[in-house]
């Protein structure tokens, strides 16, 4: 009898199980994958930065999956708001959870809350076009701002605010968003690392691009590229060379300035009304190894504070969730009886696109061991079940519409491939005419 799985969320790790469910030879399965926007592919769509089109072509790959005939895509549907726990469970033989890590990681200091520091997550999500967030919701009237945390995406928000527009103007970015960001007064970007270059998490092939930035010089100060010791991994030492080739290199006046700072820890988001400057404090390890405050203050005159410090996973209702890993409590992907997890909402927010495909492959190795030899309870109940609540799910078929209506735009707008259709009304407007 056919295993039938219903896998939550549609990014990378929800669409590497439902392709490693297809692949094993054991089982007969129907895959049906569930997902709380009209549109597939998770932080492929919405996170990789656009003008990281190789990367973003990935999308390519996750497609065949979803054109299995064994494989269904079920858009606009959200665990907790459309069905629940016991629902899926009541047509499905297992349901694996693979929402991901959606919310920003607070920095717990004054004035975080002040209008001017936004979570990375929203500015990302901003410019990748997510209908979470309106395109009007920034404006870049500031000329500087600071960026907090020396990750990869740090980087990618780095290199989105020092490209010009027309730099961007060919990849996929919401038309008015590529409009305000060609409307930009930054002239100053602060990267703000709490540690050594020797721990940044940026990873070397992502740093060297911003050295080959055509609008914005690169700074960094000789005594913050300094490390004590030689002994780094591969990646480390590449990165400290690259940060001690920029500190040696002078400005040569390009219209905007990047400066990557190291050993500082923001203590407090200064103003009233808004961001008006934020304050830092050298730091050092002590002998534990944590990050400790010198007592040594500087203030930087920002009127925008990106908080870049990583994303966090959120409880989805009726599944259990670990506060303190904020992360869905599994062993070996499974969760509980018939229920499993896989992505970052497994492991944590970190990883590639790719780690989330042998992470995905573990979930399934467990599900299918788990349900070696059982009674099957799964069923194709679930589009019943959906019309009896009045949700009409998104069709894969009315995906490609939105896709098409994408290219369309891009085209008439004289821009590259795709651009971004904003909002699920204009998304559902053009796949259902
Ligand atoms: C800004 C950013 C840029 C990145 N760039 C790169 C890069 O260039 N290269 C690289 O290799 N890796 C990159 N990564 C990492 C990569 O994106 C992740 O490893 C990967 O996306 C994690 O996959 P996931 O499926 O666990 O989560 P996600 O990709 O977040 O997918 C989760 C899906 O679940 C859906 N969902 C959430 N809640 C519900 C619900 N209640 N019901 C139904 N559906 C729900 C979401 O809408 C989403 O589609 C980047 C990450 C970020 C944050
Ligand atoms: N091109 C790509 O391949 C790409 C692009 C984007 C994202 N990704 C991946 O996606 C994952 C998430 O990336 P990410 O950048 O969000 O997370 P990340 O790699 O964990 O980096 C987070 C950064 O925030 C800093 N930080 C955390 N808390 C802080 C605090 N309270 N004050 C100051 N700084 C703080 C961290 O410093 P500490 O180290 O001191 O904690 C670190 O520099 C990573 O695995 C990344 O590689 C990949």
């Amino acid at each position: 009898m056919t295993l039938h799985v219903a896998v939550i969320g549609s990014g990378p790790a929800g669409i590497y199980t439902a392709e490693a469910l297809v692949k094993q030879s054991a089982e007969p399965v129907a895959v049906d994958v569930l997902e709380r926007l009209p549109t597939p592919y998770g932080l492929v769509r919405y996170g990789v930065a656009p003008d990281h089109t190789s990367i973003k072509s990935i999308a390519g790959y996750l497609r065949r999956v979803l054109e299995l005939p064994q494989v269904r895509f079920f858009g606009g549907v959200t665990l907790g708001t459309h069905v629940s726990v016991e629902d899926l469970l009541g047509v499905y033989d297992a349901v694996v959870y693979c929402t991901g890590a959606m919310v920003d990681r607070k920095l717990g200091i004054p004035g975080e809350n002040l209008p001017g520091s936004v979570a990375a997550t929203d500015f990302v999500n901003w410019y990748c076009g997510h209908p979470d967030v309106d395109p009007s919701r920034f404006t870049l009237d500031t000329s500087e701002v600071a960026v907090i945390g020396v990750g990869n995406v740090a980087v990618d928000v780095v290199r989105v605010l020092a490209k010009t527009a027309e730099e961007l103007r060919a990849t996929d970015v919401p038309h008015e968003v590529l409009e305000r960001l060609g409307q930009s007064q930054v002239k100053a970007i602060h990267m703000i690392g709490r540690r050594g270059p020797e721990h940044a998490k940026f990873t070397l092939k992502e740093l060297r691009e911003l050295g080959e930035l055509a609008n914005a010089d690169v700074c960094v100060r000789p005594e913050e590229a300094a490390v004590l010791g030689t002994d780094f991994p591969r990646q480390v030492q590449g990165n400290i060379k690259v940060l001690q080739q920029w500190a040696a290199r002078e400005p040569v006046g390009r219209p905007r300035r990047l400066d990557v700072r190291f050993w500082l820890r923001p203590v407090e988001i200064l103003g009233t009304s808004r961001v008006e400057g934020l304050r830092l404090e050298r730091t050092r390890l002590s002998d534990d190894g944590r990050v400790a405050g010198t007592g040594e203050y500087e203030t930087l005159p920002v009127g925008m504070v990106l908080r870049s410090v990583g994303y966090q996973s959120v409880p989805l209702p009726g599944v259990p969730f670990s506060e303190k890993t904020m992360t869905v409590p599994n062993a070996a992907g499974r969760v509980r009886d018939r229920e499993y997890v896989a992505g970052w909402l497994k492991r944590g927010p970190t990883g590639v696109i790719g780690t989330n495909k042998s992470d995905a492959a573990e979930t399934v190795r467990t599900l299918l061991a788990d349900l070696d030899g059982r009674q099957r309870v799964g069923s194709d109940g679930i589009e019943a079940l959906l019309a009896s609540r009045g949700v009409q799910p998104v069709t894969y078929e009315e995906w490609l519409a939105i896709e098409a209506a994408e290219m369309e735009l891009a085209r008439s707008l004289g821009r590259g491939e795709r651009v971004k259709l904003v909002g699920l009304e204009a998304m559902l407007r053009a796949c259902r005419p």
